[in-house]
């Protein structure tokens, strides 16, 4: 059975930064247009909103898409020198913004810059017809933000400035729930600043530490933090590189992504297999781990609600904690430079990340990493 290190519970006893949840998740990539259209056509997102040149943003637009609790942004510019064609210059399609509800966003921000946020914008406040509301910035790692939204005295479809909008294509929804965790990838040695910064400056708790002896297979290694705020709604791993002989899939996607960025969102589903088997029909790609895993997968898990020769037949993997049991399997990265993907979970159970599965899944990324010239 496997144990992880629990370093504290997530219930804090007073809550300094209290978060409602995730917001949104805004993607700056080279064409939101077809970016859109995959999300919803392959992913089973739905269009509610957007803002262009149709409603007079000259420079950019964004198409907002949804399904479940979890909101999709996708953002692309006409204009050599705005900001998104920049990032998207440097880092390729890739997530800019992790964007966090919060009750009141003035008080928010400034206990995050007392306790020393940089400031990516000053709150703001912005209306139309459908109300008001506030955001604000702080900066993270790499060129990433987490905003903050104040969204209460709001009714629209997204934010003011937005149009609501649907599309004549109708996904079908695949059971996609909520944001479980976001990863983030930065440099050796820059894991304790970030968490440091997420407890001192978010007030999140230290939940899991993972050490180069838990994460690392013949080649390569890496280690990660995970920190999680007051309700545990928001949870944050943090990854860097550690010694290996070869080079590790953080250092590939450090030099891919130009600098720290996020590594995958974890999606949560009540239904892993039939969400899977959708994608795959969709043309989704996951990680291949062989046969051979789950020869002696049982051993480690024991008894599970699900028919083992199914999860083999879709590639999911399985792994147990003091507390229960979960279901995840990872997607190939989403674009073609080797930096995002995603993670779908389904929890029954256990509150861990799969720690069991770190070595076949490594080796898994090493294989396409081999594949890609960049072992
Ligand atoms: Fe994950």
């Amino acid at each position: 059975m496997q144990v992880f290190t629990k370093v504290m519970d997530t219930q804090a006893s007073t809550d300094t930064f209290p978060i409602l949840g995730t917001d949104h998740i805004e993607f700056y990539v080279g064409n939101a247009k077809q970016a859109a259209h995959f999300y919803q056509s392959a992913f089973g997102f739905k269009l509610i909103a957007y803002r262009g040149p149709e409603n007079g943003c000259r420079d950019y637009c964004s198409y907002v898409l949804q399904q479940g609790k979890i909101r999709f942004v996708l953002s692309s510019s006409f204009r050599k020198d705005h900001e998104i064609a920049k990032h998207v210059n440097e880092h390729g399609d890739g997530i800019k913004v992790l964007a966090l509800w919060v009750e009141d966003v003035a008080s928010s921000f400034a206990a995050a810059v007392s306790r020393g946020a940089e400031i990516a914008f000053e709150p703001y406040r912005s209306h139309d017809e459908f109300g008001e509301v506030i955001i604000a910035g702080i900066k993270t790692y790499g060129e990433t933000i987490h905003t903050l939204v104040e969204r209460k005295n709001y009714h629209g479809a997204f934010l003011p400035g937005f149009i609501a909008k649907d599309s004549q294509f109708t996904p079908q929804d695949l059971g996609l729930l909520y944001v479980d965790h976001c990863v983030g990838n930065v440099e050796l040695g820059q894991m304790n600043r970030w968490v440091k910064f997420y407890q001192d400056v978010l007030g999140f708790k230290l939940l899991i530490t993972f050490d180069d002896k838990d994460i690392s297979t013949k080649y390569t290694a890496l280690m990660s933090k995970v920190v999680s705020n007051g309700n545990g709604y928001i949870k944050f791993p943090i990854n860097e590189p550690a010694q290996g002989l070869k080079k590790s899939q953080i250092d590939e996607y450090l030099e891919f992504y130009n600098g720290p960025g996020v590594q995958h969102v974890a999606i949560a589903t009540d239904n892993i297999i039939d969400t899977v088997s959708r994608l795959r029909a969709n043309g989704i790609e996951f990680l291949y781990v062989p046969e051979n895993y789950y020869d002696d997968v049982m051993d480690r898990v024991h008894h599970i609600d699900e028919d083992l020769a199914v999860l083999k037949s879709l590639n999911i993997l399985i792994d147990r904690d003091e507390e229960g049991y979960l279901l995840q399997i990872f997607t190939k990265p989403l674009q073609d430079r080797p930096t995002v993907f995603f993670e779908i979970i389904q929890r029954k159970g256990a509150r861990s990340f799969g720690k069991g599965n770190f070595k076949a899944l490594f080796e898994a990324i090493e294989r396409e990493q081999e594949l890609r010239g960049n072992l």
